[in-house]
């Protein structure tokens, strides 16, 4: 049998008409009305005399449509026609639906806490629309309360520590006085009695090491030869006392005619017989002085004042073979002991 469509007018014409007939047959039902229109919010897919009975009741627009679609369906045979939908999965009241359904129908206490849709609706969406077990209330509390613990533990991990105050900043201390107090300490590691001590053996040790190699390498008096030749005898001429070889040798040359009315020409040390100082030739007063006690020597050398014991010693004096006069001062001739006659004291200026 074909079926008539209605229009949305004859539905609601044909509601009001049911309506007031209800009305006027059945009291109204005020415990079921109130849960009906919720019962087919979540679960939609009921029969057609629930439909019918629930279309009988006042409600809302929407509620009329879902009942009039709902009878539609029936007197057409396909029930799937008047299937509403199924509910998107991830919502809250699909939440709900699956935890009501998976407590058996009985009226679930609701989930009020927004973190526990968050964690996993669309698990339970799925569970409720596929048939696989559902989580109860409580283990979707664990979860969430694990979830909460994990949160918790992290941010234990990581502890935010309190930012501490500035430290106050130490003044520097001035390079001058920083120097003075070095210097100062320099100078108490330089006078310490261990530094003393041992600088002072250092020292001692040096001086030891110095002496001996000063005895290892003793002074040699390297002396002039002893011969020398002075010139000719016309160099120095008669009446003259040659001072020329007093600082180098230490001799005077003396030519003179008042020794024994001889003309001889000899040499005398300059060395006072008295202490041994160095005596002057006096020119203008034509005698030897010592500086040192005042004795006093002819021109021939023999002493006549001061406490010189005796006269003046000669020196060897001879002509070499190249006619030049030759000095040994190896060689000594003392008046006293009459050794001034020795011809090796004097040369005969005569004969030279
Ligand atoms: Fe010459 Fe005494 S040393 S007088």
């Amino acid at each position: 049998m074909a079926e008539q469509k209605l229009s949305t007018a004859e539905i609601l014409a044909k509601l009001r008409a049911s309506k007031s007939n209800a009305g006027a047959a059945a009291p109204v039902a005020p415990a079921e009305s109130v849960a009906a229109p919720t019962a087919e919010a979540v679960a939609p897919v009921e029969s057609a005399s629930a439909a019918e009975s629930a279309a009988a009741k006042p409600g809302s627009p929407a509620d009329v449509l879902a009942a009039v679609r709902a009878q539609a369906a029936a007197k057409s045979g396909t029930a799937s026609a008047a299937k509403p939908a199924a509910p998107k999965p991830g919502a809250t009241s699909d939440i709900l639906a699956a935890i009501r359904a998976g407590k058996g129908g009985a009226a679930a206490p609701p989930v009020t806490s927004v973190s526990a849709e968050k964690v996993a609706p669309s698990k339970s969406a799925v569970a409720a629309s596929s048939g696989v077990p559902k989580p109860s209330v409580e283990e979707m509390l664990k979860a969430v309360r694990g979830i909460a613990a994990d949160v918790g533990a992290v941010a234990q991990v990581v502890p935010v520590k309190p930012a501490l105050p500035p430290m106050p900043v130490k003044p520097a201390a001035s390079k001058d006085k920083k120097g003075a107090v070095e210097r100062r300490s320099f100078i108490a590691a330089c006078f310490s009695p261990l530094v003393i001590a041992f600088g002072s053996m250092a020292a001692t040790g040096l001086l030891w090491v110095l002496d001996l190699a000063r005895f290892m390498f003793p002074n040699v008096l390297v002396e002039p030869p002893t011969k020398f030749k002075i010139g000719s005898s016309s160099d120095y001429p008669l009446g003259t006392v040659s001072t020329k070889w007093l600082a180098a040798r230490g001799i005077w040359i003396v030519h003179t005619d008042q020794y024994q009315g001889k003309n001889l020409i000899y040499a005398l040390a300059s060395v006072c017989t008295h202490l041994g100082c160095t005596p002057n030739w006096l020119e203008g007063e034509q005698k030897y002085k010592c500086p040192c006690h005042g004795s006093g020597f002819y021109v021939t050398g023999i002493n006549f004042e001061g406490p010189a014991p005796r006269p003046l010693e000669r020196v060897g004096i001879r002509v070499a073979p190249d006619g030049m006069l030759e000095v040994d001062k190896s060689v000594k001739f003392q008046e006293e002991m009459g050794q001034w006659q020795d011809p090796n004291s004097f040369v005969d200026a005569t004969l030279a």
